[in-house]
């Protein structure tokens, strides 16, 4: 925080009093998604101890893919030494990796997977408002004054630029038993809401459907409706956590930690809140890595596995929000 703080008109205390996070990770430049989608592929079939020519299906989740086409799977699929496999993208923003562990698991239960990897991996860096001695004051390698129209590009875009870090993280799943795994799940899409977080520039209604003019409008960076995307967050996730859990007869009650997606800290609280559950029940790791979209829940889930929180039987919640709109939750019992 201290360091954007040189780049733009913003302060630690603000970006931690109102957003919770504290420090955020960039990638370098060279480095994409794919990058560190496969290292966080590699690792997780590491720790279940699973052969990559066993993976019959990767899904992945990015709105930062590394090229525009193809999509990221088939790069991480190759990257992470998988076979010639089925391997797919999904397009849902913060809420990617919760689509993705529903889709997976509803191939794994047809059987027309057997062993799946959901992957979620975002470089957000490429489009922060960053200019050049901006960058070079961030990675330590530009010690002189920041160029002041940087300045107050990075200025204009602070309110979406701070809650933004890099980062992947992977789940392996398998086929088990009916009382474990994913027990219910709720997802929910609506359009009408698409403005509230959009990239409005990059895209073939345009012709060419990239050009000097979109760049110079700043319309391939976010355009967000803080205040509105945080209303509507507030609600969505407790709304959906409260149907998937009594689509197997089970109340928010039940659930012993809840993966919520991490865009702000007072939104995460918010929800603990509105579930009427306590605040260890809906834990956060926005201070560490702000909001990584699609690699959030991966990489929080990978926290509290590490920390004892989903032992064997557990019941864990996964809920997001993200720009689509797309929403939902899904009720997990661990294996
Ligand atoms: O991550 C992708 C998905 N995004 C979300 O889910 C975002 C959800 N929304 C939020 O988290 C919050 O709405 C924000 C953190 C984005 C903004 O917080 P807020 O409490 O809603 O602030 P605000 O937009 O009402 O702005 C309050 C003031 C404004 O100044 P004035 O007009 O009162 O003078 C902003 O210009 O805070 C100013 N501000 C900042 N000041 C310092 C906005 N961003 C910053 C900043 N540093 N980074």
């Amino acid at each position: 925080n201290a360091q954007l703080a040189e780049v733009m008109d913003t302060s630690d205390d603000w970006i931690r009093s109102r957003t919770g996070v504290e420090r955020r990770r960039y990638a370098e430049p060279g480095v994409g998604s794919v990058e560190l989608g496969a290292r966080a592929v590699r690792a997780a079939l590491a720790d279940a101890d699973v052969d990559p020519e066993e993976v019959d299906l990767l899904v992945s989740a990015t709105m930062t893919p590394d090229v525009f086409a193809p999509a990221n799977a088939p790069l991480i699929q190759h990257a992470a030494g998988l076979g010639p496999i089925a391997a797919y993208e999904l397009r849902q923003q913060c809420a990617g990796f919760l689509y993705g562990l529903e889709m997976a698991n509803s191939l794994l239960e047809t059987g027309r997977a057997s062993v799946a990897v959901v992957v979620g991996a975002e470089v957000h860096a490429g489009y922060l408002p960053f200019g050049p001695t901006a960058w070079g004051r961030l990675r330590g390698t530009h010690a002189g004054p920041v160029d002041p129209d940087e300045y107050a590009k990075a200025t204009e875009g602070r309110a979406w630029a701070v809650l933004f870090g890099d980062g992947a993280g992977a789940a392996v799943l398998r086929r088990g038993g009916a009382d474990e795994g994913f027990l219910a799940g709720r997802l929910f899409s609506d359009g009408a809401h698409h403005e509230l977080i959009h990239v409005p520039g990059i895209g073939f209604r345009h012709q060419p459907y990239i050009d000097a003019a979109q760049l110079e409008a700043g319309m391939c960076e976010p355009h967000m409706n803080g205040m509105e995307l945080f209303r509507q967050a507030v609600r969505a996730m407790p709304e959906a956590l409260v149907a998937a859990t009594g689509a197997v007869g089970l109340t928010p009650d039940d659930l012993d930690v809840v993966v919520a997606h991490q865009a702000n800290a007072r939104i995460v609280a918010a929800v603990a809140n509105q579930l009427g559950v306590s605040d260890d029940v809906v834990p956060g790791n926005i201070a560490a890595h702000g909001n990584t979209t699609a690699a959030t829940l991966p990489i929080l889930y990978h926290e509290l596995r590490e920390a004892g929180r989903t032992a064997s039987g557990s019941l864990v919640g996964f809920t997001a929000f993200g720009a689509g709109a797309h929403w939902g939750a899904s009720v997990y019992r661990t294996p």
